[in-house]
């Protein structure tokens, strides 16, 4: 049985657009989002205002890279039936909502995340001791929490940021949780469930609080989401009463990790673009073919006649992503034994990638053919953004005692 309240089967996640994007986003993040897409209700967007944090010298790159971003996810499969793909900064309740929790954040907070300092001192031909940059992961928050998203999927260096955002929402629904009479609109509440039902909710929400019943809290929130004639306010403020808490506003996420993609870049290292390693969705097959031809390969094979060693080579690393095992076998016996060149070597993971790339790109083209379908995809996706996050602010700011 499924536990996790509605909103939380929410699925959000964002991408900087600051070039074009490559088999590493690919295989690290796209692949996934296609399938989460057809489990949850996905908004996936172009984090054009994260991108100024670190951009803001040189803008240009974000306005061309936003839509080029888009068709590249489209062309990889993400599906504006079953996702909404928008732009960051055409939902200013964005804006807001990172501006109302700015209220409440301490300092403290920000200045511990651990990609303020290392992403400066990575990154130290940029000025990033400003402002905007030390908001960025309660930026990322307002991203997450103006959705009610369950689950943000995200790689390892991201999860600071999600848990900020937990301690963000556990901290605005405790100050602005409580209202008067939360008691006594909690149990009228309850009393709307029906008698039987109302019983057992009492009785799952004291096993939970008298003895921590981790089960009993689960089968609780079950039954409280599956009730019909409850309202969306009753229903947070019973969320938080079960817990013995105040009514839940803003609900907190849990990152969905996404595991280390094994796509290595052509020299080895992790795909990436400041690495220049990189083998973009776009590139033609005449420029995968010249990329992946000139790969280093095992140092050891200075002559076709030298044996190598697999362990030795990105090249092994490209067959282990691509190739079966045969292949595998075919690659380990006779790169040590010389009885195969590099070139030879390569060419199953030339097919390879050209061939996984071929539908991508054709798909590309469609799109960057049709300029007006790319707009109205993301027009849509922004309208349909729009809607929740001006929900979740008119809420946000009733609790907030504004208007
Ligand atoms: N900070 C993320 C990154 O650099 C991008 C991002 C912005 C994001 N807002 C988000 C990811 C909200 C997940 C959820 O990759
Ligand atoms: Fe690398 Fe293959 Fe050459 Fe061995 S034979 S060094 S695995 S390219």
């Amino acid at each position: 049985m499924n536990t996790v309240p509605a909103q939380h089967q929410r699925v959000l996640s964002g991408m900087r657009p600051t070039g074009l994007l490559h088999l590493g986003h690919y295989h690290g993040v796209l692949k996934n989002w296609v399938n989460l897409q057809h489990e949850y209700e996905c908004f996936f967007f172009v984090a054009d205002w994260h991108a100024l944090t670190t951009e803001y010298e040189n803008p240009g790159i974000i306005a061309e890279s936003s839509n080029d971003m888009v068709i590249d996810w489209l062309a990889a499969g993400v599906s504006p039936g079953a996702s909404k793909i928008f732009i960051q900064s055409r939902v200013p309740e964005h804006a807001e909502l990172h501006l109302l929790l700015s209220m409440i954040t301490p300092l403290g907070w920000l200045e511990r995340v651990p990609t303020f300092k290392d992403q400066q001192a990575k990154l130290k031909e940029k000025d990033l001791a400003t402002y905007g940059f030390l908001g960025y992961p309660l930026l990322q928050s307002a991203d997450i929490l103006v959705y009610k998203a369950g689950q943000v999927p995200v790689g390892e260096d991201q999860v600071a940021h999600v848990e900020l955002t937990r301690e963000v929402a556990r901290r605005f629904n405790h100050i602005y949780g409580r209202e008067i009479g939360f008691e006594e609109k909690a149990e009228s509440a309850i009393s709307k469930m029906g008698k039987k039902n109302a019983k057992m909710f009492r009785e799952y929400r004291k096993s939970y609080q008298e003895q921590g019943d981790a089960q009993a809290l689960d089968v609780a929130r079950a039954l409280l989401e599956s009730q019909q004639n409850i309202s969306i306010g009753d229903k947070e403020r019973l969320f938080g009463y079960l817990e013995g808490a105040g009514k839940i506003i803003l609900p907190e996420p849990k990152a969905l990790l996404t595991k280390a993609s094994k796509m290595p870049g052509l020299d080895g290292q992790k795909m990436s673009k400041s690495y220049r390693n990189t083998i973009a969705l776009r590139d033609s097959t005449d420029d995968i073919e010249k990329k992946m031809r000139t790969m280093p390969t095992d140092p050891a094979r200075v002559r076709r006649t030298d044996p190598g060693d697999p362990k030795n080579c990105p090249v092994w690393q490209f067959h282990e992503v691509y190739s079966d095992e045969q292949t595998c076998e075919w690659v380990q016996e006779g790169c040590k034994s010389a009885g195969i060149g590099c070139v030879e070597c390569k060419q199953p993971v030339i097919d390879a990638v050209i061939a996984e790339l071929k539908p991508i790109q054709e798909r590309a083209k469609e799109y960057i053919d049709d300029p007006s379908a790319v707009k109205a995809i993301v027009d849509e996706g922004c309208e349909a953004a729009r809607d929740v996050a001006r929900d979740t602010l008119e809420e946000v700011r009733k609790a907030m005692g504004l208007g």
